[in-house]
C-alpha cells in the first residue's frame, strides 16, 4: 500500500463542527477526548466500564450500502476515539443549551422533575435522543426499554419515564381510554402518568428536532487508516483500520498479535482495569465480509462485526418470514439479546467479539452451541479457510482455537427443523443490563416412537433423537454437557427421563465453594431449574403443533404447572402522585418550584468538582492503597513509579506537616498509614504527576512489602468471635423484659443477618486543593461536610482552620457517603499540595471509589420475643451487632440510630436491646441514608413477620394491633405526639384495596404452580434530629445587594436533594420577592462557619430556620420604609434602604430545641417524627428467583410540603435505593463465604458486579401520596423532613417476596418458619423456594439453607 494511501489523522465532526484531528492517541476514549481535549464536560465518568450511561452521547454516519444515516447512542467512556472517524459525534451540550434555546428532550426532563444531583442526566438525555433519531414513531414501550443502559441514584426513574413518554406516538390512543386530567378539588391534586402525557398527545410534530447531519460526511470516504500514538515512546500504540478483508488479512499476517477491535466493550475493560497492553489495535467496523447479513433455507450466515443491534433487526424480521419451526432460533437468540448489555453496547458490539472473547458467562455463546453454528476463519494466503463448530471452538478459559493470524469471517447459525426445539435462559443478578449467574441454550430433536406402556398395546410417543445441552457460568467455557446428551438419545420425552438427566447434569457440572463467582448451590440449582423449564416448554410446542394427537403423544402437565414457561413481559410503568396544594397564606413555600439547577443539568452546563477547568501549573494525584487487609509494612520503594514520564513525586507519612492523626469523631485513622494497615485499601500515600494517568501508573509502581498480621477479621460472627470490638456496648432498656417474658404465652427466638450497601453516588469522590499566600489553603470538594474536611485538613498542615476554605458548589449525589469518607482523600491531596505549593487534582474512579470509602454497615440481629396467643406484643430481647469496618468513623451514632429505632412503631411494652459495634479488616462502614434506622426497622420487623408466621395469622393484624398509640412512650423515654400512624395506615389499607388485592394474591397463586406473589404493607417512623445533640444548628447568610438581587448563603450542600430550591423558596418567601432575585452560589466555609453535616434529613429544618432568622432581621430593617412607602417595589425598597445606610447583609444562627440523644442515660429526644406506610406486591419465578414489583402504594406525611414535587421525588428516589438494598445490592467481600476471594477485597466494586435498580425495576404502578391536613409546628413553615425516612418502606417489597416464598414453601409441604436473610436476591429467593430441584442440590435439609453473604 501506497503511503498516500494511508491515512494518518481523523476527521469527524462534534456537535456540527468538523475536526481534523492530527494528535490523536490510540489509548484515548472518546470521552476523555470530549472531556479534557474538547472542554465538553457535559458527557460524565460515572464508571468507565460501560455500566452506567452517564458518558452517554450519540453518534451517527452514513451507511452507503443502504443509504441512510445511522444514529446510534453509545458509551463514550468504551469508544476508541480512533473509532470516530467518519462520525458525527452529538453531546449534550450539541443538543441545547440555556442560553440559545433548550432541546425538548432537555425541557421535559427538567419540568418533570426528572433530574435531582444531574450527574446522570446528560447520558439519559443522550439515550433518549438516540432513541428517537433512531425510531420513527417509538412505542412507550421502545422508550421504556430504551434506558436500560442508563442508572440514576436518585430519581427512582418515575418522572423521567413520564418525561420519556410525552414522545411516545402511542400515548393518545392509551389516554382516551384510560387517562384523566389532572384533578384538583377540596385543595387536593392527583396526578398520574397519564395527565401528564395529556398535554403532549395532539401535539403535531412530536418529532424530536436533530441536530443536522453534516453534508460532508454522506460523502465520506472511509481509508486505510494508520494512527501512531506518542504518550510512551517505548510502547507507543498503532492504529489500524483497514478497509478491505484482504487488507485485514495482510496485517493480521504482519502483525500476528495485533487485537482485532471492534465495540472495544471487552477490550476497553482488559486495558483499563486489568493493565493489559495492545501495542497494535486494529479496526474492524468497515469490512464488507464481516459486516454481511445473509439468509438461505437452512439457516443465517452472520459476518463477524455484526453488530448485536443490527442483528436483532434482522431476527425480528425474519421472524415474520421463515416457516413457524425455524423460527425457534431466532427467538433463543432474541431471548437473550433482550437483556444482554445495553442499548449503548448493543449499538457498538458484535457477535464475532462475543464469541472470540470466549467469557465463560456468554449470553449468546450456549445458544450458539445448542444450535450447532459453525464459524468461518481466515487467515492470508489462498485457500486459507477454516471451519470449526462452536462446540469445539473453546479450549480453555478465555482460550480458542483461532491462530494468531486468523480472523473470525462470519457464522453460520442453522434454522430449527421440524420437531427440533430449541430455548434459551438467562438469569442474572438483575435484569437490564447484567451478565448472566447461568445461561443455557437447550436443543432436542424429537421423534414419534411405539412404546409398550405398562405391558398394554405399543402407544405411541416422542423419543429424543439429538440432544444439545450447553451451559454458561458452570465452568471455566462454555460447556456442553455430553454426559446428560448422551443419556437423553432414545429416551421418552417424559418427566421421568427430565428427572434422570438431571442427575446426570449435576454429575458432570460439579461446582465448589471455591469456583469463582461462588454461589454453587444457586448455579447448580439454576441448571435443573433451566431443564425442567425447558422440559415444559417442549412438551408445549408438541401440544401447539400437534393438538390433535398431544392428549395421547405427550405427557399431561397440570395447567398451572405452564406457568414455569411464562416469560417475565414488563407492563409499561404508570405512576400517581397525590397531595394538598400549598396553604393559601403562602406565595411560594408550598408549590412545586422547578430545582433551581434543573436546566443547567439537563443541558451538560452544570458543573461538578471534576469538571472545573485546569488552573496554570496544575498537578493530578493517584492513591498509593494497602493490598493487604491486615498487614505491617515493611518497606516502601518508590524507584519504578520515579520512572514513569511526568513524576513529579509520592508523598507518605512522614510529609505530613501537621497532625497524621485523623478520624471524624475518636481520632483513630491516619492521614497516611505510618505502619500498620488494617484494611485493602487505606491510604499509604499519594503519588503526583503531570496527568492523570503518569500518576495513575505511578502509583501502581510504588513497591510495598508487608509482613502479614493475623487474625484477620471480615465478619461479625468473627468479631463475635475474636472478641474484637469498637468501643463499649451500648443498651437501651424500657420496663421490666423478665416479667414480660413471664406473662407471654409463647416466646420465640432467632437471628436475621442484614448486607451492606454501597453508596453508588453517580458522581464518585473528587477534590482539587490549591495553595495560595500565607499556607492557605482553598479546596473544591465533592463533600456533604466541608466544615469538617477544613477542620481536619488544618490538622495535617499544621495552620489553623482560618487559612482553609472549603467550597463545594453542588454534588452527584451523596446519601451520607461524602459525609466523612471524602475527607481522608482530600486531606491526602491538600498535604501533597501544601509541599509542593501548586494545584493538585484528585478524580477516584468508581472501582477504587467503591473498594476504599466505606459502605452502609451490615447488621445482625439476635432476637427473643415474647407474645400473647393472639399477637399481642409483650417483651423484646435484641442484640445488634454492626459491621463496623477498622475505624471507628461514624458507626456509633449509626448503631445508635438503629437502637433507637427497633422498634419501629410498635409498642412492645417490655424491651432490653443492645448494640455492639465489630471490629473487622475492611475500610471503615459510614453514613448512609437511614443512618442505621433501617437497620434497626427491619430486624424489628423480622421480629413482627415471624410472631405472625408462628401463630399463623396475618403479619397486618400483628402489625396494626401492637402500633403505639398518641401519647404512648418509646423504649428511649419520648412520648409520641402527633402520632398518625394508625391513622396513616387505615387509609392506606382502603387506598392500595389491601384486603382485595391479598385475596387475588391467593388466587393468584393457586393459579400458577412456579409463579408465586404477595403483598405487604409496613409501616415507619423515623426520628428527625442529629443524635449528637451539638450538630442540629445551622447558619444562613443572606446578602441584598443594591440592585435587589440577593445573594444565600446556608450551611446545607446541595447533593440533588433540592435543598438550595427549598431554601430559595423559605428565602423569597420570608422576604416578600420573586424567586428569581435569589441566589445560591455555594457552600463555603468562609462564608458561613462551623456547619454540621448535611445528613440526618435535617438540612431543610435546620438550614430553612436559620434563613427565617436572617430574614426577620432584614425584614425589621426594612420595616420603617416599608411603612413610610408602603407602594415601593422591592427595588425602590432596597435602593432607599442603601441611601440610608441600612445595613443590607444578615446573619442567621438555629440550634434545634430540645433534641438529642443520651443513650447512656438511656434516652433520646428527636424533634418529630417523619411517618409513613408503604405496600407493595410483587410476583417471583420460583425457578429462578427472579422477582419484580407489581405495585406500590406509599403515604407518607411530610407536614405542610415545603415543595410537594421535589419532596415526592425524594420519597420515589429513597423507595427505589430501598429497594435496591432490599432485594438486589450485594456487597461481597473476600471473607470465609467467599473463600474464591482474595481475603479483605471487593469483588463487587462496579455497575459490573454490583447492582442498583434500573429503570426496569421500578414497580409497574407506583402510587405516592401525601398525609393531609398534618401540619407540623416543630419545623419551618409546618414541614417534615424528608430524606431518609421512605426508604424503610421498600421493605414491603421485601416482606412481599418473603410472602410469596412463603406460599411456595408451603405447597411443597414445608411448614417452619422462612428464614430469609436481607437482601432477598435471586439466589436468596430461589433458595429460599425449596422442591425437589434444592433437595437435589442441596440434600435434606434444603429447606434450611441460607445462601451465603458477607455480613
Ligand atoms: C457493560 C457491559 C455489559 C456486558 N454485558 C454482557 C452481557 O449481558 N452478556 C454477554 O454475553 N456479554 C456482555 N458483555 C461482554 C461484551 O460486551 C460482549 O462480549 C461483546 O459482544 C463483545 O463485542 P465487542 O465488539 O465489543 O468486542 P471487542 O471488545 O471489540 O473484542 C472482543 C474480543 O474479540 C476479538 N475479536 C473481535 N472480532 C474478532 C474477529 N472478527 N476475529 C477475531 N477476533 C475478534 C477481539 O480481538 C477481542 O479479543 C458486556 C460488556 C460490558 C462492558
Ligand atoms: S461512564 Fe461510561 S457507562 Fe459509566
Ligand atoms: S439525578 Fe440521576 S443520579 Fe442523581
Amino acid at each position: 500500500m501506497s503511503l498516500e494511501e494511508v491515512c494518518n489523522y481523523l476527521t469527524f465532526f462534534i456537535n456540527g463542527e468538523k475536526v481534523i484531528e492530527h494528535n490523536a492517541e490510540p489509548e484515548w476514549t472518546l470521552l476523555w477526548y470530549l472531556r479534557n481535549k474538547r472542554g465538553l464536560t457535559g458527557s460524565k465518568l460515572g464508571c468507565g466500564e460501560g455500566g452506567c450511561g452517564a458518558c452517554t452521547v450519540m453518534v451517527s454516519d452514513y451507511d452507503h450500502r443502504l443509504s441512510k444515516v445511522i444514529h446510534r447512542a453509545i458509551n463514550a467512556c468504551l469508544a476508541p476515539i480512533c473509532s470516530m472517524d467518519g462520525f458525527h459525534i452529538i453531546t449534550v451540550e450539541g443538543i441545547g443549551n440555556t442560553k440559545q434555546g433548550i432541546h425538548p428532550i432537555q425541557e421535559r426532563i427538567a419540568e418533570f422533575y426528572g433530574s435531582q444531583c444531574g450527574f446522570c442526566t446528560p447520558g439519559i438525555v443522550m439515550s433518549l435522543y438516540g432513541t428517537l433519531n433512531n425510531i420513527e414513531a417509538p412505542t412507550e414501550k421502545d422508550i421504556e426499554d430504551s434506558f436500560d443502559g442508563n442508572l440514576c441514584r436518585c430519581t427512582g426513574y418515575r418522572p423521567i419515564l413520564d418525561a420519556a413518554k410525552t414522545f411516545a406516538c402511542n400515548t393518545t390512543k392509551k389516554s382516551e381510554c384510560e387517562g384523566q386530567q389532572e384533578r384538583c378539588s377540596n385543595d387536593i391534586l392527583i396526578s398520574t402518568t397519564d395527565d401528564k402525557l395529556k398535554p403532549y398527545q395532539n401535539e403535531q410534530n412530536k418529532k424530536c428536532p436533530t441536530l443536522e447531519f453534516p453534508p460532508l460526511l454522506f460523502h465520506f470516504k472511509p481509508q486505510y487508516l494508520h494512527i501512531r500514538g506518542m504518550i510512551r515512546k517505548r510502547e507507543s500504540v498503532e492504529w489500524y483500520r483497514p478497509v478491505t478483508l484482504t487488507e485485514l488479512l495482510k496485517l493480521k499476517h504482519l502483525y500476528p498479535t495485533s487485537k482485532l477491535i471492534l465495540g472495544n466493550s471487552e477490550i476497553q475493560i482488559e486495558t483499563k482495569f486489568k493493565n493489559f497492553h495492545y501495542p497494535i489495535m486494529v479496526g474492524i467496523t468497515h469490512i464488507d465480509e464481516l459486516n454481511a447479513i445473509n439468509r438461505d433455507d437452512d439457516g443465517m450466515i452472520l459476518g463477524a462485526a455484526v453488530t448485536l443491534t443490527r442483528l436483532k433487526e434482522h431476527l425480528e424480521q425474519w421472524m415474520q418470514q421463515v416457516e413457524p419451526y425455524q423460527r425457534a432460533i431466532c427467538h433463543a437468540i432474541l431471548n437473550q439479546l433482550k437483556y444482554f448489555a445495553s442499548q449503548q453496547i448493543r449499538n457498538v458490539a458484535c457477535l464475532g467479539g462475543n464469541i472470540v472473547n470466549a467469557s465463560p458467562i456468554s449470553d449468546l455463546n450456549p445458544v450458539l452451541q445448542a444450535c450447532g453454528a459453525q464459524l468461518k476463519l481466515q487467515k492470508h494466503g489462498r485457500d486459507e479457510t477454516r471451519f470449526v463448530s462452536v462446540c469445539d471452538f473453546f479450549l480453555s478459559y478465555r482460550k480458542v482455537d483461532i491462530q494468531p493470524e486468523e480472523v473470525l469471517v462470519s457464522i453460520h447459525i442453522p434454522f430449527t427443523s421440524k420437531d427440533e426445539y430449541i430455548h434459551s435462559y438467562k438469569q442474572a443478578r438483575r435484569r437490564d443490563d447484567d451478565i448472566g449467574i447461568v445461561s443455557a441454550g437447550f436443543r432436542v430433536k424429537v421423534s414419534k416412537v411405539n412404546v409398550q406402556v405398562n405391558g398394554y398395546e405399543p402407544e405411541m410417543r416422542w423419543s429424543v433423537e439429538e440432544a444439545h445441552l450447553s451451559l454458561g457460568g458452570m465452568a471455566p467455557i462454555t460447556v456442553m454437557a455430553r454426559k446428560t446428551e448422551q443419556f437423553l438419545k432414545g429416551q421418552i420425552w417424559s418427566k421421568e427421563t427430565m428427572k434422570k438427566a438431571i442427575k446426570y447434569l449435576l454429575e458432570e457440572l460439579p461446582l465448589t465453594e471455591l469456583t469463582p463467582g461462588g454461589q454453587p448451590e444457586y448455579r447448580r440449582t439454576l441448571v435443573t431449574s433451566f431443564w425442567f423449564k425447558f422440559y415444559l416448554y417442549v412438551c408445549k410446542q408438541l401440544r401447539k403443533y400437534y393438538p390433535e394427537q398431544s392428549e395421547a403423544t405427550v405427557e399431561q402437565v397440570p395447567s398451572s404447572h405452564y406457568s414455569a414457561t411464562k416469560h417475565y413481559q414488563r407492563k409499561i410503568s404508570h405512576g400517581q402522585q397525590e397531595h394538598q396544594l400549598k396553604p393559601h397564606t403562602n406565595k411560594v413555600v408550598g408549590s412545586s418550584v422547578l430545582h433551581r439547577s434543573a436546566y443547567l443539568q439537563v443541558t451538560g452546563e452544570a458543573k461538578y468538582t471534576d469538571d472545573m477547568p485546569m488552573l496554570p501549573g496544575c498537578l493530578y494525584s493517584a492513591l498509593v492503597l494497602s493490598t493487604q487487609a491486615h498487614a505491617k509494612i515493611i518497606e516502601i520503594d518508590k524507584t519504578q513509579a520515579e520512572h514513569v514520564p511526568g513524576f513529579v513525586g509520592y508523598f507518605g507519612h512522614q510529609d505530613v506537616p501537621g497532625n497524621n492523626e485523623t478520624g471524624d469523631i475518636v481520632h483513630d485513622e491516619e492521614v497516611f498509614v505510618s505502619s500498620i494497615v488494617e484494611c485493602v485499601g487505606q491510604i499509604i500515600g499519594i503519588c503526583v504527576a503531570d496527568t492523570e494517568s503518569h500518576a495513575q501508573q505511578a502509583a501502581k509502581l510504588i513497591a510495598i512489602k508487608y509482613e502479614n498480621l493475623f487474625p484477620q477479621i471480615f465478619t461479625i460472627d468473627q468479631a463475635i468471635e475474636h472478641n474484637k470490638y469498637l468501643g463499649s456496648e451500648r443498651y437501651l432498656e424500657m420496663g421490666n423484659l423478665e416479667q414480660g417474658m413471664q406473662e407471654s404465652d409463647h416466646i420465640i427466638e432467632s437471628q436475621f443477618y442484614m448486607g451492606g450497601q454501597e453508596h453508588f453516588y453517580l458522581e464518585t469522590n473528587c477534590c482539587l486543593a490549591v495553595p495560595l499566600e500565607e499556607e492557605e489553603m482553598q479546596l473544591w470538594s465533592s463533600t456533604q461536610n466541608p466544615s469538617k474536611t477544613q477542620d481536619l485538613t488544618a490538622q495535617a498542615l499544621g495552620i489553623p482552620s482560618n487559612k482553609v476554605v472549603c467550597h463545594v458548589k453542588r454534588m452527584g449525589g451523596g446519601f451520607g457517603g461524602k459525609e466523612t469518607r471524602t475527607i481522608p482523600p482530600c486531606i491526602a491531596v491538600a498535604v501533597a499540595a501544601f509541599k509542593l505549593q501548586r494545584p493538585i487534582r484528585l478524580n477516584i474512579e468508581r472501582d477504587y471509589d467503591m473498594a476504599i470509602t466505606g459502605q452502609r454497615h451490615a447488621f445482625k440481629g439476635a432476637y427473643k420475643v415474647g407474645f400473647t396467643s393472639k399477637g399481642m406484643l409483650k417483651a423484646m430481647e435484641l442484640h445488634l451487632y454492626a459491621n463496623a469496618g477498622w475505624s471507628h468513623d461514624l458507626s456509633f451514632p449509626v448503631l445508635e440510630r438503629a437502637l433507637f429505632h427497633c422498634d419501629n412503631t410498635y409498642n412492645f411494652k417490655n424491651m432490653k436491646v443492645y448494640g455492639r459495634l465489630c471490629k473487622t479488616n475492611l475500610p471503615s462502614m459510614t453514613a448512609f441514608r437511614g443512618f442505621g434506622g433501617p437497620q434497626g426497622l427491619m430486624t424489628c420487623e423480622i421480629v413482627i413477620d415471624h410472631i405472625a408466621k408462628y401463630l399463623k395469622l396475618e403479619p397486618s393484624l400483628i402489625r396494626r394491633q401492637n402500633m403505639y398509640r398518641e401519647g404512648d412512650m418509646t423504649h428511649f423515654k419520648q412520648n409520641l405526639t402527633s402520632w398518625h400512624i394508625p391513622e396513616m395506615w387505615d387509609e392506606l389499607i382502603v387506598s392500595s384495596e389491601y384486603e382485595q388485592r391479598l385475596e387475588q394474591v391467593r388466587q393468584f397463586n393457586v393459579e400458577h404452580r412456579y409463579r408465586k406473589r404477595g403483598i405487604s404493607i409496613i409501616p415507619t417512623k423515623f426520628g428527625i434530629a442529629f443524635t449528637a445533640k451539638f450538630l442540629n444548628q445551622a447558619g444562613a447568610l443572606i446578602h441584598i445587594y443594591k440592585d435587589g438581587s440577593i445573594l444565600l448563603t446556608h450551611g446545607g450542600t446541595e447533593m440533588g436533594q433540592g435543598l438550595h430550591t427549598k431554601m430559595i423558596q423559605i428565602c423569597s418567601e420570608l422576604l416578600g420577592v420573586d424567586i428569581s432575585l435569589v441566589r445560591i452560589s455555594e457552600t463555603s466555609t468562609d462564608k458561613v462557619p462551623n456547619t454540621s453535616p448535611t445528613a440526618a434529613s435535617a438540612a431543610s429544618d435546620l438550614n430553612g430556620m436559620a434563613i427565617k432568622i436572617a430574614c426577620q432581621q432584614l425584614n425589621e430593617r426594612l420595616e420603617p420604609i416599608r411603612r413610610e412607602s408602603p407602594d415601593f417595589t422591592w427595588f425602590q425598597l432596597i435602593s432607599k434602604a442603601y441611601y440610608e445606610r441600612i445595613n443590607l447583609s444578615a446573619q442567621g444562627f438555629y440550634a434545634t430545641p430540645n433534641v438529642g440523644g443520651d443513650i447512656l442515660n438511656n434516652r433520646a429526644h428527636f424533634n418529630y417524627f417523619t411517618q409513613g406506610c408503604g405496600c407493595s406486591e410483587v410476583e417471583i419465578d420460583t425457578l429462578t428467583g427472579d422477582s419484580h414489583v407489581i405495585r406500590t402504594d406509599i403515604l407518607m406525611d411530610l407536614g405542610n410540603s415545603i415543595n410537594p414535587y421535589i419532596d415526592i421525588g425524594q420519597i420515589e428516589g429513597a423507595f427505589v435505593q430501598g429497594l435496591g438494598l432490599m432485594t438486589m445490592e450485594e456487597l461481597i467481600w473476600g471473607d470465609e463465604q467467599h473463600k474464591w476471594l482474595k481475603p479483605g477485597y471487593l469483588f463487587t466494586r462496579g455497575p459490573g458486579t454490583y447492582k442498583i435498580p434500573s429503570f426496569n425495576d421500578v414497580p409497574i404502578d407506583f402510587r405516592v401520596s401525601l398525609f393531609k391536613n398534618a401540619p407540623n409546628p416543630l419545623a419551618i413553615f409546618s414541614s417534615k423532613a424528608v430524606g431518609e425516612p421512605p426508604l424503610f418502606l421498600s421493605s414491603s417489597v421485601f416482606f412481599a417476596i418473603k410472602q410469596a416464598c412463603e406460599s411456595y414453601r408451603q405447597e411443597n409441604g414445608i411448614q417452619e418458619f422462612l428464614k430469609l436473610n436481607s437482601p432477598a436476591t435471586s439466589e436468596r429467593i430461589r433458595m429460599a423456594c425449596s422442591d425437589e430441584f434444592t433437595k437435589e442440590t442441596v440434600g435434606e435439609k434444603h429447606a434450611e439453607f441460607q445462601a451465603q453473604g458477607s455480613f
